[in-house]
């Protein structure tokens, strides 16, 4: 970790705890009220004026600080430390005005007009030269500000607008490809152009993927798709570059969503300082704590295991679902709980004080229309000052022996159209494979495919369509020296340019899985058949795709047993060099996806944290400096009771412990300190 981070965390003196707070919403009469409404919730951070542009620079050049030299003392006279916005998510309508060449352009050429947020344009220079001058001066401001500690740069980037398609970004496309391919030739044989006429004897030809009559270029669109990640982010490089010229002791970060697919967070990682993640898990969905662990495994790999912010959250319901819960009592601090599990060092929300106009006024806040009679006051603030007794486990990190590979090129790929089937979507199959790893309570990371895979002993990769030569050259070094690898179809079947890898599906990976895929099965949705294990097991359902499978040394652990490919495999496995490889040809159910996924976890001796636990209780373990600390949340409605290590003590939350039982309340959590680290990886073993 940099000093710089370093210093960061030291200053939190603990857990970070706190909310975007904009206080330029409100008359400054409310701020001392808001000062002493965050000492009594043990705030320690907020994230400050994020959407303050229009605020500081009302004009052109013209910049009104006061309000936030005044915001920025009363925090820190409050010991609030600030993650300050540099403010260029939402520019002022005077850009607009003054530039309308900022502004985004649809596929469709539809200009996107002020009046929301993020209307820009990522290539125009005009914005970048405003959003620099602005950041320049905040730098130059606050650098040496005591409160500050973190700069948040830009907020969710491409979450409204992730590419544009004006004649700016088209000309910045074109160079990213001179660049890329050097020449026409180069480009030509990527994009397939000897198909249908799409030739270019020219740059100026070469455009956006904009709206044409049928199916685009699918290279073109791939190639599109990997620019419009990497403009966004030369933005927020662009911004980076000035704040460490200006304030090189202070780390930067921007906030990450959700697996989003517009923006290649593997790529994106290293220029965070500290990865920073926003999360809106839905209280109406039942499968959302899964995803959240997924999002929140996928957060910590990103730092290569290092603490990060769970950034924003809602402290109840939000304003943008077609119908919004409010979360039950307890789930705010369950769930909070559950990132903390996974390795966040920080517990924010989104937002301080529920905002009384504006498109967001039904979002909830810790601070709400009803003020602190209200219960979310009440939860949150309890929790905030509850919090700091999870001070101990903050540096430390969860260690897995199982990983889940995930790659954007390859989503960006995969769901392309004019494939077998349009119905095969990454994040579903991702949920799917990650599912049953988490209900066994096994410790995943998520990896990029060419990521060094030896410390896991079992890697789970689903539907990698697209694969490079490094990331197949990778997994066959993996299986051949002793991993067990889970491999699910429509994987390894084109390069880098969506052009298919010849010599019988899915050729970089044939030899490795002991299989040839002869044909695609696709089925439409609604459309079920069986499958059953081979051992004399249970039958399950499969549906959504059937590879023909041709066996070349893999045995089947599962066959049809109806429809078209009826008698022939649908899971396979084969012993390639010292290790396994398992190939998944279809879509199990849930209950064969467990079976499958289980027995390859426990063949590849990746370890659940706690075994034997019930259904919906999820345990975690947190190692570092400061010990071991087992996170055990129940996130059901009845109260079970779990088996805990030998000589284990209650360190937080409200179990109750007897010798190794601990009884855990329905939306209970409880942290127990260990006396021996338990679970050792592959490469540790080896030691
Ligand atoms: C995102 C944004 C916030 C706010 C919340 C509402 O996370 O970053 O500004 O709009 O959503 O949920």
């Amino acid at each position: 970790m940099t000093d710089s981070v370093e210093r960061m965390w030291a200053r939190l003196n603990g857990l970070g705890y706190g909310a975007d707070y904009n206080p330029e919403q409100w008359p400054a009469s409310t701020w001392a009220e808001d000062m002493k409404l965050m000492r009594d919730a043990g705030v320690n951070i907020v994230s400050l004026g994020i959407f303050g542009w229009a605020q500081i620079e009302k004009r052109p050049g013209e910049y009104d600080f006061g309000w936030l030299d005044e915001i920025m003392d009363q925090l820190h006279e409050a010991g609030v430390s600030v993650c300050l916005a540099t403010a260029t998510a939402s520019p002022p309508p005077w850009l607009a005005r003054l530039h309308p060449e900022t502004l985004p352009v649809t596929k469709e050429g539809t200009r996107l007009w002020p009046g929301s947020r993020q209307h820009f344009c990522p290539s125009s220079d005009r914005y970048r030269q405003a959003a620099g001058n602005l950041v320049r001066r905040l730098a130059q401001r606050y650098g040496t500000h005591p409160a500050l500690a973190l700069w948040h740069i830009g907020n969710e980037y491409g979450c409204h607008v992730s590419a544009c398609y004006c004649d700016a970004s088209a000309a910045a496309f074109r160079r990213w490809l001179r660049d890329r391919y050097g020449d026409l030739d180069a480009l030509n044989g990527a994009w397939s152009t000897a198909f249908w006429s799409q030739r270019y004897g020219d740059w100026a030809e070469v455009s956006p993927p904009r709206i044409a009559p049928t199916f685009a270029n699918p290279a073109q669109q791939l190639d599109f798709a990997r620019f419009s990640s990497e403009e966004l982010r030369s933005c927020y490089q662009t911004e980076r570059e000035i704040l460490r010229e200006i304030t090189p002791r202070i780390p930067a970060t921007t906030n990450l969503l959700s697996l989003w697919k517009p923006v290649d967070f593997f790529a994106w990682a290293p220029g965070l300082d500290v990865i920073a993640h926003d999360s809106y898990p839905d209280p109406d969905d039942g499968q959302t704590v899964t995803a959240a662990a997924f999002n929140y495994d996928l957060m910590r790999s990103l730092g290569g295991g290092r603490p990060w912010m769970l950034m924003e959250q809602a402290p109840s319901a939000v304003n943008w679902r077609l119908s919004n819960s409010p979360k039950p009592p307890g789930v705010m601090r369950l769930w909070s709980c559950q990132a903390v599990a996974h390795g966040a060092d920080a517990v924010m929300f989104f937002q301080w004080r529920a905002s009384a106009g504006g498109a967001e006024k039904f979002h909830s806040a810790l601070v709400p229309h009803g003020g602190t009679a209200t219960r979310t006051w009440r939860e949150v603030s309890e929790f905030g000052r509850e919090l700091t007794g999870l001070a101990g486990v903050r540096g430390s990190t969860v260690r897995a022996q199982a990983a889940i590979v995930l790659d954007w090129p390859n989503w960006w790929a995969l769901e392309l159209e004019s494939h077998p089937s349009t119905w095969v979507s990454l994040v579903e199959q991702v949920h799917r494979h990650h599912a049953p790893l988490w209900r066994e309570n096994i410790a995943i990371d998520v990896v990029a495919p060419e990521a060094d895979l030896s410390g896991y002993r079992l890697v789970v990769v689903p539907n990698l369509y697209l694969i490079t030569d490094r990331a197949a050259a990778g997994l066959r070094e993996y299986v051949a020296s002793g991993g067990h690898l889970v491999v699910s179809f429509f994987s390894g079947i084109v390069d880098e340019h969506d052009r298919i890898r010849l010599g019988g599906y899915p050729a970089p990976l044939r030899d490795v899985l002991g299989l040839r895929v002869d044909e695609f099965w696709p089925w439409p949705p609604g459309t079920t058949h069986e499958a059953r294990f081979e051992d004399g097991g249970a039958a399950f359902g499969v549906d959504l795709w059937a590879d023909a499978i041709e066996l070349e040394g893999a045995a089947p652990v599962a066959v049809y047993t109806d429809g078209p490919l009826a008698g022939t495999p649908a899971v396979t496995r084969h012993r390639f060099g010292d290790g396994t490889a398992t190939y998944l040809g279809t879509r199990p159910d849930e209950a064969g996806m467990r079976r499958i996924l289980a027995a390859a976890a426990a063949d590849a001796g990746a370890a659940p944290v706690l075994a034997g636990l019930p259904d919906g209780v999820e345990a975690v373990r947190r190692e570092g400096p400061g010990g071991s600390h087992l996170f055990l949340l129940n996130h059901g409605a009845e109260p079970v009771t779990v088996t805990v290590p030998d000589g284990s003590a209650l360190r937080f939350g409200d179990g109750v412990l007897d010798g190794t039982s601990l009884n855990l309340p329905a939306r209970g959590v409880s942290v127990v300190g260990e006396a021996v680290q338990v679970q050792k990886s592959k490469n540790q073993e080896a030691m």
